[in-house]
């Protein structure tokens, strides 16, 4: 496997400070890598009306688009305290798997570092994509 991108996983634990998580108390920050080398990184966003809120991979793809990036070359999310892994939800996976492919590292960190490292097709096999519609 090549070696895990240090400095993604830096950028998602450094996001994770910025997390909008008063309900949950569970900071998530991500951080990925377009096809440009460029790094976007977002956070969880949440809101009173509970269903409101928003994962911090939702927040850094929109900035990844919003910038121009249209590919997800490598993702690290980072959350919670460490205990457990934070890997990315159903829903984020179907989110990755929208400017990724099956063989886009994914990353996961706690506040303390790199702790698991897979691929989408891992975490989202048989996943339905783009080109499915094409
Ligand atoms: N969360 C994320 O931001 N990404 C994930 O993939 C897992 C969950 C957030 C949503 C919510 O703000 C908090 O973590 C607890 O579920």
């Amino acid at each position: 496997m090549e070696q895990p991108d240090n400095e993604l996983v830096e950028a998602a634990i450094t996001a994770m400070a910025k997390a909008y998580a008063p309900y949950s108390h569970f900071p998530v920050g991500v951080a990925l890598r377009d096809e440009t080398g460029a790094t976007h990184v977002g956070v969880n966003v949440e809101n009173a009306a509970y269903p409101v809120g928003n994962c911090a991979e939702a927040s850094a793809i929109a900035a990844m688009v919003m910038a121009g990036g249209r590919k997800i070359v490598s993702i690290a999310v980072a959350g919670g305290d460490g205990s457990m892994l934070c890997t990315p939800c159903g829903a984020c996976r179907q989110r990755i798997r929208e400017f990724g492919d099956q063989n886009t590292p994914i990353l996961v960190a706690g506040p303390d570092g790199l702790k698991a490292s897979f691929t989408l097709g891992d975490l989202l096999p048989e996943s339905f994509g783009p080109e499915n519609l094409t």
